[in-house]
Parts: C-alpha cells; structure tokens; sequence
C-alpha cells in the first residue's frame, strides 16, 4: 500500500464539548425488547454498552462473529455478522460519542431520502453521557478506491470505472438536490451495493435544518477546495462545505481513487505533505500554487475532472454535469 492511501487525519476538535450538540430527536431510539442483555463469556472483548449488544442480538440472532474495521479518534467501526443479518457497528467513547451521535442524528433525517441514503431505514442507534453507538446494514461491495484498483494499476478495462464514478456524481448530485452536503467525501465513503453507489460516514452532514457541527474542520485537506481552505482559514465559524466544494472534492477522491496520489503535485512543489500537520499544510497551499498532477493511463479522465478541479465555484459544474461528463468519456 502506498502512503496516500492513509488519510491524513483532520485535526482533533479544540473543544471536545462543544461537539454535544446533537437535537433532542436525535435522542436514543428506543430499543425493542427483550431487555438488555450482557455479553457472553465467549464474546470478543468489543466495547459495546448493552443496549447495543442487545440490539444486535435482536437484529442479527446468535451466534454473531465480529470483524474490526477501524480504530481511530474514539471511534471503533465493526463488521458484525449473525445468522440474520450483517451490521456495521459504529462505537464512540467520549469526543468519539459526539462524532457517532451526530451521525445517527444525520442518518435519522436522510434514511430514504435518496437511493444513496436508502440502507439508512434500517439503522438503529443508541447513546448515553459518554457513549454513542449506531449500526447500519452492512453494505456489501467495493469501495470506490477497490473499484478503480484496475486504473491505478494499468491492468484492464475501465468500463467498470467510468460507471462506477458516474454513479457516485449521481448518488451525490441527488443529495444534494434534497438540500444536503455529505461533508466527507473521500474514495473510502463511497461503497456499490447491487442497487447502486451508497454513501457512509455521515457525522459532517448538514443542512438548513441541521447546521454544520462547529467541530468540523473541513475535512481531509488534499480533497479541499481552494474556496473551502479559505473559508477554515478565515476562522468563520461552523465551516459551511457548499456543494460546489464537495464536487471538488469528488473529483479529487476520483483523482485520488485512479492515481492513489492526490491532484495537487506536491513532488513538483517539493512539498512534503507528511511532513506537516493539516493546518500547516492548508497553510501551505493558500500560499503557494501547486500545480495538478496527471492520471497517466486514462487522459480523457484527467481532463474532466482538471477542469472541475481548476473551476472557480461559480462555473464548476454540479455533480449531476460532472457525471454526465464522465458518463461520456472514453476509456
Ligand atoms: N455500512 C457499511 N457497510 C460496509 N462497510 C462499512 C459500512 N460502514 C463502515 N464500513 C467500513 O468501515 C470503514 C470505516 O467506516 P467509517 O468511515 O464510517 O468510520 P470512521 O470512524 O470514519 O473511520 P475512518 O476514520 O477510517 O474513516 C469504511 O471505510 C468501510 O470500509
Ligand atoms: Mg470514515
């Protein structure tokens, strides 16, 4: 694995509390009986509050096997697998509790709001003081990062790509048609399931009606756009992704998913992104101008999305254009 597939990680919210701010709906759901139930002695030793247990007891059957994903600021991602049913279960401690809460309140709003969203019906969610946990379908497929493996490596046909990006513009150009920003878009968000692209990892999402987290902090900065890294800059505050940014930074995790380097060169910049912290790397790029690199091996691709890339807001194209765009393309 190259070092660009390890996101770089957004800095740690300043004020851990000020990321308790989910509504009083977003309340735990309450959970059906039977009453909760602790774990066995053969369990693995998960984290999990009960009512959690009990909820996937409930919802999978017995017995379920468990499969860590991720273990990263306060929140665990666990692949949980029962007789009935597969779960990814989401468990947050602490500053992590804020982040998993916020995302069960976001997924409570956007559950069958567009086909992206739809496995979102089935997700159930609970919290307490410290704790917040949220369990939604497993969604079984590739990442958009796997689906573009065959670009990165030069093998084969990228049929499969272009549909695969085109259907991810759509998925998102249809959120963002019904007033949301996903706020988080990266290759690894992005997961095809039989019915189509589906978007997770929703804790940044907002809309009118729900405003941005003030923890948020923008996002991975390779995947910002200019006007977005000026917005975090300017110490304006919650930082607002419009869609125009996050079609920036669609591109870019298309970019990033065929080349497994960001847009911007940095090599040609002698820029060294590792060694700086995010805000000192935004830094860097408002200040100086690193020019994009290339997608060797599908050049009609890295035209679309240097365009997209190279575009003001105001005359980028949307993701639905973007789409259709790519849609287009030759491979
Ligand atoms: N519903 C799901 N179906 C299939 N895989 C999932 C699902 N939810 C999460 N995953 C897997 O778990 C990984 C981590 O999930 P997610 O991005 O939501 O958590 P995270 O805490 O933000 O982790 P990271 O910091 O690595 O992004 C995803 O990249 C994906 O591989
Ligand atoms: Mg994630």
């Amino acid at each position: 694995m190259t070092t660009a597939m390890a996101p770089v990680d957004p800095a740690p919210p300043a004020d851990p509390a000020s990321l308790i701010e989910v509504p009083p709906a977003a309340a735990a759901q309450p959970l059906p009986e039977p009453a909760v139930t602790e774990p066995a002695a053969s369990d693995p030793e998960v984290p999990f509050p009960a009512d959690c247990w009990a909820a996937i007891e409930e919802a999978s059957g017995q017995p379920v096997t468990w499969a860590e994903q991720t273990d990263r600021a306060g929140c665990s991602v666990w692949r949980v697998t029962g007789p009935r049913a597969e779960w990814a279960v989401k468990y947050g401690r602490d500053q992590g509790a804020a982040v998993v809460a916020r995302e069960a309140a976001v997924m409570r709003r956007i559950a069958g709001l567009a086909p992206a969203t739809s496995y979102g019906k089935r997700a159930l969610a609970g919290q307490s003081k410290h704790e917040a946990w949220l369990m939604t379908p497993w969604l079984d497929g590739p990442s958009m990062w796997d689906v573009f493996m065959p670009v990165r490596l030069q093998t084969g046909d990228y049929t499969g790509c272009r549909e695969a990006a085109a259907d991810a513009c759509l998925a998102l150009g249809a959120l963002h048609a019904a007033g949301w920003v996903h706020g988080d878009i990266q290759p690894h968000h992005v997961l095809y399931t039989a019915g189509g692209a589906r978007l997770i990892d929703w804790s940044w999402a907002w809309h009118p009606g729900m405003p941005p987290s003030s923890a948020y902090d923008g996002g991975l900065v390779h995947l910002m756009s200019p006007e977005l890294m000026d917005q975090v800059e300017s110490g304006a505050r919650p930082v607002a992704t419009s869609p125009a940014d996050e079609v920036w930074a669609l591109a870019a995790s298309i970019w990033w998913a065929a080349t497994a380097d960001f847009p911007r060169d940095y090599r040609s910049a002698a820029v060294d992104p590792a060694a700086f912290t995010p805000v000192e790397l935004r830094r860097v790029l408002l200040r100086h101008q690193v020019k994009m690199g290339h997608i060797e091996p599908w050049k009609s691709l890295e035209e679309v999305l240097r365009s997209v890339l190279a575009s003001p807001p105001g005359v980028r194209p949307d993701a639905v254009q973007l789409g259709q765009q790519i849609k287009a393309l030759g491979t």
